[in-house]
């Protein structure tokens, strides 16, 4: 499979906006926003997320891979330096084991529900990856759920799967719920490209 990915940015928004809009704002209009709202910080409506949402695109504060299949966007993998998405779940229970924080954090995937199991946030999660690199590496933590060798309902997937982060050289670390998992993976910078012209 090789669709090819883009970072979320104000070039890649109208696409973005086009996904969320076909899945009526996700979760009833969460504009994939909640992860970069302060812990605690009062809930707001579909309108105020989208807004909330672009400007953060637009000023560079928010980050995905977002998969492309043509001209359209048929899923992403947030994620962002740990400042830009200090509101994970389970926040008690991993501040109560936490040492020291990531430089970054892979919190949310979400794939066209029409392209759902061909592998797609498999690819979202390792071109989040190549991102982070190219944007100087470091510590990368996830929280995705273990459902190894069981179904479930894709809206608890949120995350990503455990073996999803297994696979792409994560390891984990500790469990902050009953299946969900802070894992860790250690990203290079990746080296720039010298022109030879
Ligand atoms: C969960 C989700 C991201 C998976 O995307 P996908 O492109 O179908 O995933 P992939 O095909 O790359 O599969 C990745 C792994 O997840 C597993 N998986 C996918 N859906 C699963 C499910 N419902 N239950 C258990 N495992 C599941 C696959 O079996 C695969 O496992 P493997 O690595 O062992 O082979 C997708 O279903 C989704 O977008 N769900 C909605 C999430 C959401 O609501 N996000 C919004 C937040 S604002």
């Amino acid at each position: 499979m090789a669709f090819p990915s883009k970072p979320l940015c104000s070039q890649t928004w109208p696409a973005f906006a086009r996904l969320v809009e076909k899945h009526g704002g996700i979760f009833g209009g969460c504009w994939c926003i909640s992860f970069h709202l302060e812990p605690g910080e009062a809930k707001r409506g579909a309108a105020a997320y989208r807004a909330m949402k672009e400007a953060r695109v637009r000023e560079g504060r928010a980050h995905a891979a977002l998969v492309f299949d043509g001209p359209n966007a048929v899923g992403w993998c947030q994620f962002g330096p740990t400042a830009e998405l200090p509101n994970i779940r389970s926040q008690k229970s991993y501040e109560e084991g936490l040492r020291r924080l990531p430089d970054w954090r892979i919190t949310c995937f979400f794939i066209d529900r029409e392209r759902r199991g061909e592998g797609i946030a498999t690819l979202a999660l390792r071109e989040a990856l190549r991102h982070i690199a190219r944007l100087g590496g470091g510590t990368v933590e996830g929280y995705p759920e273990d459902y190894t060798d069981e179904r479930t309902s894709s809206s608890f997937l949120c995350s990503g799967t455990l073996r999803m982060f297994e696979k792409s050289g994560f390891r984990k670390t500790r469990k902050i719920a009953m299946r969900r998992w802070v894992v860790v993976k250690r990203v290079p910078q990746a080296r720039a490209k010298h022109s030879t012209n």
